[in-house]
């Protein structure tokens, strides 16, 4: 018996547990699990090291040339992202990020990059990956399309708490204000928006837990699996 691969798009809000999720559905069906916001991190975090302006085309196309992601398993089996050969895992997750990536991402040509780049490491399929444009925009075939949300004040503590996980204590007013602003600038730029694709299934995470969650998604994985490979 040889069962197909599928894709997996996990796509919505900030904060409402996709990453999580993402990740351990990844380890229960042997996937590769793609973070595609920490590749917009990831080119947002060398743009403000370079001093890269958002209006000057040219300075962002040379830029972007010389940007190379790439993710790597640590010893605690988790993903790290890596900039040009530097684990930029850490610095990703700043706020100073997180206050400019929304702007970033808004920009076309940042986009086709980066979804050039999606669609590589999913060409195999077996792969779960998330973000705002996954099923809508990069793997508009893909098998499994999920679409998250949850509270805004449920989503703020969820997010400042993990933040807490890695020593970083941030007022829970900024978190609320860059999750609100980061969802404002995704749902309404021109270039791929955040909208849910007409055949994701909607999960609320307000009331559920992690496990639960995992379990919805294993159980839809599984039934589309199944119905690909006979
Ligand atoms: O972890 P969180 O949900 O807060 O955000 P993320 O997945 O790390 O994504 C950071 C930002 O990247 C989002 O707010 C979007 O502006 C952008 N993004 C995007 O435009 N398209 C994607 N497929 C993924 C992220």
């Amino acid at each position: 018996m040889s069962l197909r691969k599928i894709v997996i798009a996990i796509d919505g809000y900030s904060a409402c547990g996709k990453s999580t999720t993402a990740k351990e559905v990844a380890k229960i069906l042997g996937y590769k699990y793609i973070d595609s916001g920490a590749m917009y991190r990831a080119v947002t975090h060398y743009f403000l090291e370079h001093y890269v302006s958002l209006t000057n085309p040219k300075e962002i196309a040379n830029a972007l040339d010389g940007i190379k992601i790439s993710f790597h398993i640590n010893e605690d089996k988790e993903t790290e992202t890596f900039l040009n050969g530097m684990n930029v895992e850490k610095e990703i997750r700043k706020m100073k990020v997180s206050d400019q990536v929304s702007q970033v991402s808004a920009l076309k040509p940042v986009r086709t990059a980066m979804v050039h780049q999606q669609r590589r490491l999913g060409k195999d399929r077996g792969v779960v990956m998330d973000g705002r444009d996954i099923g809508t925009v990069v793997f508009p075939d893909a098998e499994l399309k999920v679409f998250m949300t949850a509270d805004m004040q449920v989503r703020a503590f969820r997010r400042q708490q993990e933040l807490l996980e890695k020593d970083k204590l941030v007022d829970l007013m900024e978190v609320m204000e860059n999750i609100h602003m980061r969802d404002k600038i995704d749902t309404t730029r021109a270039e791929s928006p955040l909208r849910k694709a007409d055949n994701a299934v909607g999960i609320d995470t307000t009331h559920i837990t992690l496990d639960e969650q995992v379990d919805e998604v294993i159980r839809l994985a599984i039934s589309r699996i199944l119905k690909v490979s006979f």
